[in-house]
This record gives C-alpha cells, sequence and structure tokens, in this order.
C-alpha cells in the first residue's frame, strides 16, 4: 500500500512523505527545492515529486493521498455567512472560522492528489507525526501552534493498542504560538518565521511583570490572546527595521518566554498526574522551542521526551500518513525516527558533476580527516553529506561547522557567513557518550530541541556556543543516527581535545537549508565558509580571498 502525505496548501511549511507498506521513504520540506524560505501556501508539487522519484514509483501507483488538515466545510463556517460577515455582526470566533474555510476552499482548488483523498484533523496529524515516530507504546502527547483547523492545541494521550484519546482541545482565543507570533512581530521579526530570534533574545533580558502582565488563566497557564493583543497595541510603538534593540525588547522577550516555559510545565504536569505516564511526544510549532523543551525535560516526571524534528505543519504530511496507514490496514506504520535524514541525497557522481559543472578547484579526500584537520585549523567548513534532514536543525548532513573554543567564532559566523543578528546563539553538536560529561542534562537531545546548561568546567572551553545565560542547544549524534558525523566529532576530540563542534544550518540569512550540490557551491561562494567539503571532495578557497575577505577574525 502506497500512502503519499502531503500539508494542505493553507499550512505555511509545506512538505511531502511516501509511506509504502508502513516504510517511510522519503520526507522533504517543499521550501528546500524551491528555494523560498517555508515556501507557505503552496501545494507541495517538488517534495511529492522527489518522495515518488525516491521510491521509484510514478502518480498512478499511489493508493491513498493524506492531508494534513481538515477537509473545507466540515469543521468550520458553522453559522456565518458572507453578508454577515461583511456587515461585520460576526462574532470573532466564527469569523476566524469563515476566514479558514474560505483559505481552505481556495487552497483546496490548489491541491493535486493521487489515488483517493483523505482528510485528518490537523492536531491530530501532529500528534500521529510525534507518537508513531517516538516509538513509545504510551505517550502524553501535547502539540501546540498558533492555529490549525479549528484548534490551536490538543493535550491527548497515546496508546499504541487504544490509538489516541483527547483530553482537551486548546482554542485559538488561547493559542500560544499566536501570543509568541504577536510579540515576535512587535520585537520587529518576521512572525511565523523568527520565533527563534525572540527565544533567543529572551536569554538576554529579565523577567519582568510590570512590562508584560500575565494575562495567562488557570488551569495550564494559557494566554489571553486578546487581552496581550489589546496590551502589546496599547505599548509604544512596536520596534521596526534596523531600530535598536532595547532592555525593554530583552525583557519583554525574557518575559513572554518565562510564560510559556511556564504554561509548558502546568499542562504536562497535569497529564502526568492523570495518566501516571512519563513519556512525553510535542509537536506543532511551538514545540520548535527548545529553551522550553529543555525546561520540560529537567523534570523528574518527564523519563522520555520526543519532539518531532519537523514540528512545524511540514510534520503534518507525515502525520497524515500514519493516520491514513492505520485507519486503512489496522497497523500503526513500522516508523521509528532514529534519524531526520529523510531528503535528498547525491551520488558521488553527481556531487562531482556539480563541481567540474561550476568550475571550480576541488580535490578528492577523506571527508571525516579533511574536516577534523580542518576544525582544528579554526577554518569555517561547509558540511554537506547524505540525505538532507527534514526540520529547520541542521543535524550534520548540511551544516556549517566551526571550532567551538574561539570566541570570536560566533560573530564571525553570524555576522561574515549567516548574515545575521551577532547576538544569535551557535549550537554544539556531541558524540552521545559524551553528552552528560558536558551538559547539565537528564535526556539526550538528538534533534536540537532541547537546551541544557553547559557545565561551569566547560563553559570557558566551547565559548562559541555558549549562550549569554550559560546554556546551548546541543546536539547528541550517536554512531547509529549519522556515524559519518560522528565519527568526525570524535576526530576532532582526539586533535583538539574538545568533545563537541560547533554546527549551524547551512544556509544564509532567510534563506532555506541547501538541498543540493548546486545550492552548497553556490552558498559557499556567497558567504565566508573557507573550505567546503562536499562528499568525498573537498574545496578551498586561496588564501587570497580569504585574506581580502571583510571579515576575517
Ligand atoms: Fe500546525
Amino acid at each position: 500500500m502506497v500512502v503519499l502525505g502531503i500539508t494542505h496548501p493553507i499550512s505555511l511549511n509545506p512538505a511531502a512523505c511516501l509511506l509504502v507498506d508502513g516504510q517511510l521513504v522519503a520526507f522533504a520540506e517543499e521550501e528546500r527545492f524551491t528555494r523560498v524560505k517555508h515556501a507557505p501556501h503552496v501545494h507541495p508539487s517538488h517534495a511529492i515529486a522527489f518522495c515518488l522519484d525516491r521510491a521509484n514509483l510514478r502518480e498512478y501507483e499511489v493508493d491513498f493521498t493524506a492531508i494534513g488538515f481538515e477537509r473545507p466545510g466540515t469543521r468550520h463556517v458553522k453559522s456565518a455567512n458572507a453578508s454577515d460577515y461583511v456587515a461585520g455582526t460576526l462574532a470573532e470566533q466564527n469569523r476566524f472560522d469563515f476566514l479558514t474555510s474560505l483559505g481552505l476552499v481556495y487552497y483546496d482548488t490548489q491541491l493535486a492528489s493521487y489515488g483517493e483523498r483523505r482528510y485528518y484533523d490537523h492536531h491530530l496529524c501532529h500528534a500521529a507525526s510525534a507518537a508513531i515516530p517516538s516509538d513509545f507504546d504510551q505517550a502524553n502527547v501535547i502539540t501546540l501552534d498558533g492555529w490549525g483547523g479549528a484548534t490551536s492545541g490538543m493535550l491527548g494521550y497515546f496508546d499504541r493498542g487504544d490509538g489516541f484519546q483527547t483530553f482537551s482541545t486548546i482554542d485559538p482565543n488561547r493559542s500560544w504560538g499566536m501570543v509568541y507570533e504577536l510579540v515576535t512581530d512587535y520585537l520587529g521579526f518576521k512572525c511565523h518565521s523568527a520565533e527563534g530570534k525572540t527565544m533567543g533574545l529572551a536569554s538576554y533580558g529579565r523577567v519582568d511583570s510590570k512590562l508584560l502582565p500575565n494575562f495567562c488563566e488557570p488551569p495550564y497557564g494559557l494566554p489571553d490572546v486578546h487581552r496581550y493583543e489589546a496590551f502589546v497595541t496599547a505599548c509604544e510603538p512596536p520596534r521596526r527595521g534596523d531600530m535598536i534593540i532595547t532592555d525593554r525588547h530583552r525583557n519583554l522577550a525574557a518575559t513572554i518566554q518565562h510564560y510559556y516555559e511556564t504554561s509548558l510545565v502546568k499542562i504536562a504536569r497535569w497529564m502526568y498526574e492523570k495518566t501516571d505516564c512519563k513519556h512525553f511526544v510535542l509537536s506543532g510549532g511551538v514545540a520548535l522551542n527548545c529553551s522550553a523543551n529543555g525546561r520540560l525535560a529537567q523534570h523528574n516526571f518527564v523519563d522520555e521526551l520526543f519532539v518531532q524534528p519537523a514540528s512545524h505543519d511540514a510534520g503534518t504530511a507525515l502525520g497524515a500518513a500514519v493516520l491514513a496507514h492505520q485507519e486503512i490496514s489496522g497497523d500503526w506504520p513500522k516508523l521509528k525516527f532514529d534519524h531526520a535524514y529523510w531528503g535528498p541525497s547525491y551520488s558521488s557522481v553527481e556531487v562531482k558533476a556539480a563541481l567540474d559543472f561550476a568550475k571550480v578547484q576541488y580535490q578528492s579526500c577523506d571527508p571525516v580527516e579533511t574536516a577534523a584537520e580542518a576544525l582544528a585549523n579554526n577554518e569555517i567548513v561547509g558540511w554537506f553529506q547524505g540525505a538532507a534532514e527534514v526540520g529547520p536543525r541542521a543535524l550534520g548532513n548540511r551544516s556549517i561547522l566551526a571550532n567551538p573554543s574561539f570566541a570570536e567564532n560566533l560573530s564571525k559566523i553570524n555576522r561574515c557567513v549567516k548574515r545575521r543578528e551577532p547576538w544569535r546563539p551557535l549550537a554544539p553538536s556531541i558524540q552521545s557518550e559524551r553528552f552528560h560529561d558536558v551538559f547539565e542534562a537528564r535526556l539526550l537531545s538528538p534533534f536540537m530541541l532541547m537546551s541544557a546548561q553547559v557545565k561551569p568546567q566547560w563553559q570557558p572551553r566551547l565559548p562559541a556556543v555558549v549562550h549569554v545565560d550559560g546554556s546551548a542547544r546541543p546536539q547528541s549524534v550517536s554512531a547509529d543516527n549519522n556515524k559519518m558525523f560522528y565519527q568526525l566529532i570524535g576526530r576532532f576530540e582526539q586533535r583538539t581535545g574538545l568533545p563537541a563542534v560547533l554546527n549551524t544550518s547551512f544556509n544564509l540569512n532567510d534563506e532555506p537549508l541547501v538541498n543540493s550540490p548546486e545550492n552548497a557551491i553556490a552558498t559557499f561562494y556567497r558567504s565566508g565558509i573557507e573550505t567546503l567539503i562536499i562528499g568525498d571532495f573537498v574545496v578551498r578557497k586561496t588564501q587570497h580571498l580569504i585574506a581580502r575577505a571583510e571579515c576575517n577574525g
């Protein structure tokens, strides 16, 4: 049985995946192919083509297309009609539902599908995208986003024998995603894209409830969206353009981050007390908040925490395919996320052809040894290997790597490679066996989605990856989930005595991660990356070029 899972074009992060007899064959985001960040509101036609090509299948061989959103007209509209809306007499909720319905109907006309088309509840898709790949037999399920379908979240329980049980859904008027987007926009960052900036800025500020009152309500501490909207609107004008970031902005970020973290822990504790289960899975765009996830993971009522690496709406393509497979076959697919490398990969012949086409000088190399030596020599390395990661985090196949022991590498990479704000943190990747030596964390972080405090003795040795508050957003790498990256980290430690490498996504500011060898070569020459290791080949910029560059250290 072949199930194609896709996002609905009303979603902001389109993606596609393919399940063949319950095995995940491919999973990729549309943005990687179109080269438009997030590729919002499009049919994921390129991602679908990639999935079918990976499985060597044609469109007519797809049995079902599963869509990660409700069927138009089934959940929304309610009592709304066009004349009511135009007259402005609708309640806020109905207006929201009406606009959602209009969007669904419009975007549904853009949707191409193969085989029988099936629609699934958006948050149930988020839930399935985390629960099934976690491989847990039972788990508390938390999904949180801006809004998706009729709700902004789902709190429930998964049992592999009994399926999903919903305890509660979260009304869009209590949406953590919407409030976080609201503050992100106020701070002058692009909402529904740059929430990570707000999270990163939060570490520079202090919580100030006078600056931003706590409009979060018991029992879970969910926010009152309208009160926050009214309050923020009535404050000083929002930060725009290149306006300086002040303490007020930093404190605002810290305060909303604190409220969210507190709410997430309250939600999780309530679920634990209800189910007596210490396994948790998280998904939905808000689940990409690694600071909050890290705080949750500190609590002893959390024994296991799986966060879907594609927690934004891309994950609903996977969730829909999973739900369709179960609905049709009666069984959950055999799907465990040991890794996130479900995207395109390229043969050595293809990589070489791209280098030849670009007419660049390159040499064959041992990628692990070459990269370890370059990093030990404090070069900034573009690292392109194997299949692309799904989700926004670079996990060692489409990464920019550097030596974390040089503090200046933080500003050098932000300013001269990524072209972004100098205060943005960069992450360390470390072998799983060394993880607890360096970080004060109870749980491993294979998808770089849980922050942790760096142990005091390691902070001065890894200054480029330690955030201002002593935290980091580490990735734990095992030999099973990425053998080559694991070996590279080990060789780097043998050379330098340092157990971690600096790892940030192989892209420039506001661009998707590189996907193909051509993307990697182009980004290498458009940035301050000094050495490109791509497959079994190395490309070096001449010392003349590096010395001439504006940002040489
Ligand atoms: Fe969503």
